[in-house]
């Protein structure tokens, strides 16, 4: 149950969430487009480019590109995120898809931007030559056929810690793909990479932004939410894309992006650490008797969960999927 009280404070917030989109979020006008990095089929020397392209992937290895699609099929769920974030209590009473209200808009704003990470993805794969399209494709939409379950309960503040913790996720899983690409002498997808990087940056500073208000009016119930959200744990918003078939492409992406260091059980510990020390979880005050206990169980996550990282073995079942 939503209380009347995180109601009144998600209301309260609404002035913040204006501020960050006037002040940080571009018009449509200003932003970057996929067309602008990608071959134009219009253009004279098209097929040199298209021949560019596919010579630049050639040496990014398999495994690389295996994860590499597994982010573009993320990316491309966001019908979910949006229904997902709409649902929260208290970001969209009126229940209307065109509402004024800021939190209604940051999450039009905020998923306008996440199509256009997955327009660029998608055309760059498809592009390649490398990738099996019409399994990927089979992939997306079973994922958006299955929806999201991201265990927030509609509670806009298990749904806020979720997503600062999904966004800064979301943005090291691109850097290091850029990272791993421009090793591999892809420096073009090596600067795709990137870009999507630097909005994700961007999604996971509101993201946090919007929840430190909430620890600033309502300590208590902020922690109690981020200790929640960390014993559920996060899951990765793309992991019922298997669901009705018989596939384990999640299972296979998810080792994969272990395996070559994309997204790791370090990164896990490392951002439980980073949202820790960014709200001064340990320096809040006015607690109760509750809070105080959240407070602990917070201060010696990210180290737990570090010693669990160090002891894994390293995934074995990882069969290269959607490739050629
Ligand atoms: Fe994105
Ligand atoms: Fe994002």
């Amino acid at each position: 149950m939503v209380c009347e009280e995180k109601m009144e404070v998600i209301k309260s917030i609404e002035p913040f969430v204006e501020k960050f989109i006037s002040e940080r979020m571009k018009d449509p006008e200003e932003c970057w487009q996929p067309a602008d990095f990608l071959p134009d089929f219009a253009d004279p020397d098209f097929a040199d480019k298209i021949q560019f392209l596919q010579a630049s992937i050639a040496n990014v290895p398999d495994s690389v590109l295996v994860s590499l699609v597994g982010n573009m099929i993320t990316e491309e769920a966001l019908p979910s995120y949006q229904t997902f974030f709409n649902l929260l209590k208290g970001v969209n009473e009126e229940r209307n898809v065109a509402s004024k209200g800021a939190w209604a808009r940051w999450s039009r704003l905020w998923t306008a931007e996440e199509n256009r990470h997955g327009d660029l993805l998608n055309k760059y794969l498809y592009l390649s030559g490398r990738v099996d399209m019409n399994s990927v494709e089979k992939s997306i939409q079973h994922l958006i056929h299955n929806g999201v379950e991201l265990q927030t309960d509609a509670d806009p503040y298990h749904g806020l810690i979720y997503t600062s913790f999904q966004e800064r996720a979301t943005k090291i899983t691109h850097v290091n793909t850029g990272k791993l690409a421009y090793k591999s002498g892809d420096n073009f997808l090596a600067k795709i990479c990137n870009v999507i990087a630097g909005e994700e940056a961007l999604h996971e500073k509101a993201y946090k932004y919007f929840m430190g208000k909430i620890f600033e009016s309502d300590p208590n119930g902020g922690l109690t939410a981020f200790v929640t959200m960390m014993k559920k744990k996060i899951i990765m918003p793309a992991n019922l894309m298997d669901v009705g078939t018989e596939n384990k492409n999640y299972l296979n992406y998810t080792n994969i992006t272990q395996k070559i260091g994309v997204y790791t059980s370090h990164d896990y510990a490392s951002i439980i650490d980073h949202l820790v020390k960014f709200w001064g979880i340990d320096k809040l005050i006015g607690l109760t008797g509750e809070g105080n206990k959240a407070q602990d169980y917070l201060s010696t996550l990210s180290d737990r969960y570090t010693k669990l990282a160090e002891r894994m073995q390293a995934p074995t079942e990882a069969e290269l999927i959607w490739l050629k």
